[in-house]
């Protein structure tokens, strides 16, 4: 046999093997994973995690649930517990999509305890992308939802005395509640972010998750920004802005002032530089340069932070300010939490 023919079996021989080996990329894929916003993103990895360590468990019920986890907890940014808008009322956005680009929204509704749960509903059961204020709220009730009561947590009702009293709006950024130690002076923590001065933050839960079969889904839900505007909605239930999902490439969602993300159509944006070969964190980088680039000045006073997945189960985040930071689980209670790096330090 010629040295070139036994080399040529050999190697034909070996194929099989190499693939095992890594040689075409696909074993380095890790999966379960499910990654999401904030150091409260722990226990809502948690409860995706339930779903997710199963063979069969699908990502999009994975994201689901991790959004109930927060949703059913006292929070000032998420749920039912957050801080409301001007006139007092707490009003919900959320959003939610699967690996097959099927995607639902609400937003601005008033008195549904789970809008990701709504969210999905219109996903699944409408032809439509997105519902809004009472339409949203008749839609939930109609699907089985239980109205609330209208009333505020006693948090939220404290910070919004607090509020009344200047009138003034003025969204703080994370990097200046770490400065005052104002996540130390949380209740426990996990707890909710509230500031015994009135001040507030806006810390959207958002996650995405690979499962066993390499399907990514994603969901985020907030209550907004505390004490904006009457009818204000933020890039939370927008698809594209708040969250994409493209499960050929990956996926990207994020946290911070609304308005910066739509402007750039944040979450699509991101998934795009990945689709064209960009890690994840790059391509959260890239996005967060283009979102600083349109008012670099305005940039220093809002955050900003996104985070992304990849088909590899391959993560990364990049914020506007120091000061975010997400948790990262790929198996029941190893959940940790990771510093994003920042455009300005
Ligand atoms: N990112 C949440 C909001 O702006 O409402």
């Amino acid at each position: 046999m010629t040295n070139r023919r036994r080399f040529l079996e050999k190697g034909l021989l070996t194929i099989p093997f190499l693939s095992n080996l890594n040689v075409f990329g696909q074993d380095s894929v890790k999966k379960p994973i499910v990654i999401s916003t904030w150091d409260s993103g722990i226990p809502v990895n948690e409860a995706a995690m339930t779903i997710l360590k199963e063979p069969k468990g699908r990502a999009l019920d994975a994201v689901e649930k991790g959004a109930n986890q927060i949703e059913d907890t006292i929070n000032c940014c998420v749920g039912l517990g957050g801080n409301p808008d001007r006139e007092g009322k707490v009003t919900l956005d959320a959003c939610i999509m699967d690996e097959k680009m099927n995607c639902g929204g609400v937003a601005f509704m008033e008195n549904i305890k789970h809008p990701i749960s709504v969210a999905r509903k219109v996903m699944e059961d409408t032809p439509h992308v997105l519902l809004v204020g009472e339409g949203a709220r008749q839609f939930a009730i109609e699907k089985g939802f239980k109205a609330e009561k209208d009333e505020l947590s006693d948090d939220a009702k404290k910070s919004y005395e607090n509020w009344l009293k200047k009138s003034e709006y003025k969204p703080v950024k994370n990097i200046e509640l770490q400065q005052n130690n104002a996540f130390e002076k949380r209740k426990g923590p996990f707890a909710p972010q509230f500031l015994e001065n009135g001040d507030f933050n806006h810390d959207t839960m958002a996650l995405l998750a690979l499962d066993h079969s390499g399907n990514i889904s994603g969901a985020c839900t907030t209550s907004g920004m505390g004490f904006k505007m009457r009818g204000r909605v933020g890039d939370s239930p927008i698809i594209g802005a708040g969250l994409y999902v493209d499960n050929e490439v990956g996926a990207c969602t994020g946290s911070g002032q609304g308005e910066e993300v739509i402007r750039i159509a944040g979450a699509a944006m991101v998934v795009e530089f990945m689709r064209q070969g960009k890690s994840p964190e790059m391509a959260c980088k890239l996005a967060i340069e283009r979102l600083v680039k349109i008012n670099p000045k305005k940039a220093r006073d809002f955050q900003v932070g996104f985070i992304a997945l990849n088909k590899k189960g391959q993560y990364g985040s990049y914020a506007v300010n120091p000061g975010f930071v997400f948790s990262v689980t790929t198996a029941p209670g190893n959940g940790r939490v990771i510093k994003a790096k920042s455009y300005f330090n």
